[in-house]
């Protein structure tokens, strides 16, 4: 059955040794007080690479100060740290693996005392403190963080970025009814609920070229009542891989959950589904 696991595999336009990715995780480490990356996040990165994983990602990638999910994750925020996201890069292809950034933005999810989500909701667990709905005009600054986050990623080097659009992000929180009651285009509807996410794609598209990958995070299943749900996911595929997406990386859950049945609220990531272009 996992016959073609260790046999490469095209991705877009990345070639992938193997079909083993391993996943973002925020592990709150390895950077300095102004979150560029130090040595202690790149020799945790070549010591992945030297297990032989084809595909790699740097998790918690911030886009914005404001979405920091913890304090200490990598920004990507501002050029000041693209001088070390590059040393980084070079020293980590050096083992042959694709090398990507997860690039998000906490929300309401966020740890910071002041947080910022589509509507004034506060996450069902997990984090406290305020919640203040987003303005317009600061929806399309935080889109265009995104854009411009990922043409960081791509001048240090990386082969691809990937969104996170899954867990209860502020991507997730827009994607949810149960989060996002907003009545104006970031709201309501299918279409307008998902508006923010393919706007950070246009935007990342137009900032670093059509051919720079990009992959998505996004739940099959929040598990949570009038969360974002299967029915949703098989609606929103087709519509990534023709927008230009690469890869979908199905999870599931939110912090919260109720169906689910293990404490951490993570499920074990389902499936990557790669979208032939
Ligand atoms: C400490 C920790 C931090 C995590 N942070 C992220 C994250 O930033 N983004 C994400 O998509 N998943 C995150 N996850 C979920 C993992 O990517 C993965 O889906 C989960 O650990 C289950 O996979 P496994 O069974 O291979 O461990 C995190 C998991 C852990 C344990």
């Amino acid at each position: 059955m996992l016959s073609n696991l260790f046999s490469p595999i095209r991705i877009g336009s990345m070639t992938s040794k193997n079909r083993l990715l391993m996943s973002a995780m925020s592990i709150n480490f390895g950077v300095d007080d102004s979150c560029c990356v130090t040595d202690q996040l790149v020799e945790y990165f070549i010591e992945r690479a030297r297990g032989g994983v084809g595909m790699m990602l740097v998790g918690g990638g911030s886009v914005h100060p404001g979405g920091q999910e913890l304090p200490d994750l990598p920004q990507m925020y501002n050029d000041d740290c693209i001088p070390a996201l590059k040393d980084m890069v070079q020293r980590v292809k050096k083992y042959d693996t694709l090398f990507g950034v997860q690039l998000m933005h906490g929300g309401r999810q966020s740890y910071l005392p002041q947080k910022v989500a589509p509507s004034p909701i506060p996450a069902p667990a997990v984090v406290k403190g305020e919640v203040r709905a987003l303005e317009i005009d600061e929806i399309k600054e935080l889109i265009s963080c995104f854009g411009d986050s990922a043409r960081r990623c791509q001048t240090a080097g990386f082969d691809f970025v990937e969104l996170h659009g899954a867990h209860g992000y502020l991507i997730n929180q827009f994607m949810a009814q149960n989060s996002n009651i907003r009545t104006d285009e970031y709201g309501g509807s299918f279409e307008n609920r998902t508006r923010f996410l393919f706007e950070i794609i246009e935007d990342i598209q137009a900032k670093t070229g059509k051919d720079f990958p990009i992959g998505i995070r996004i739940n099959g299943n929040d598990y949570i009542e009038n969360g974002w749900d299967l029915e949703s996911t098989v609606r929103i595929a087709p519509l990534l891989g023709k927008a230009g997406v690469v890869y979908l990386h199905i999870s599931g859950g939110v912090y919260g959950s109720t169906e689910l049945t293990i404490p951490s609220m993570y499920t074990p990531h389902g499936c990557f589904v790669h979208l032939a272009q």
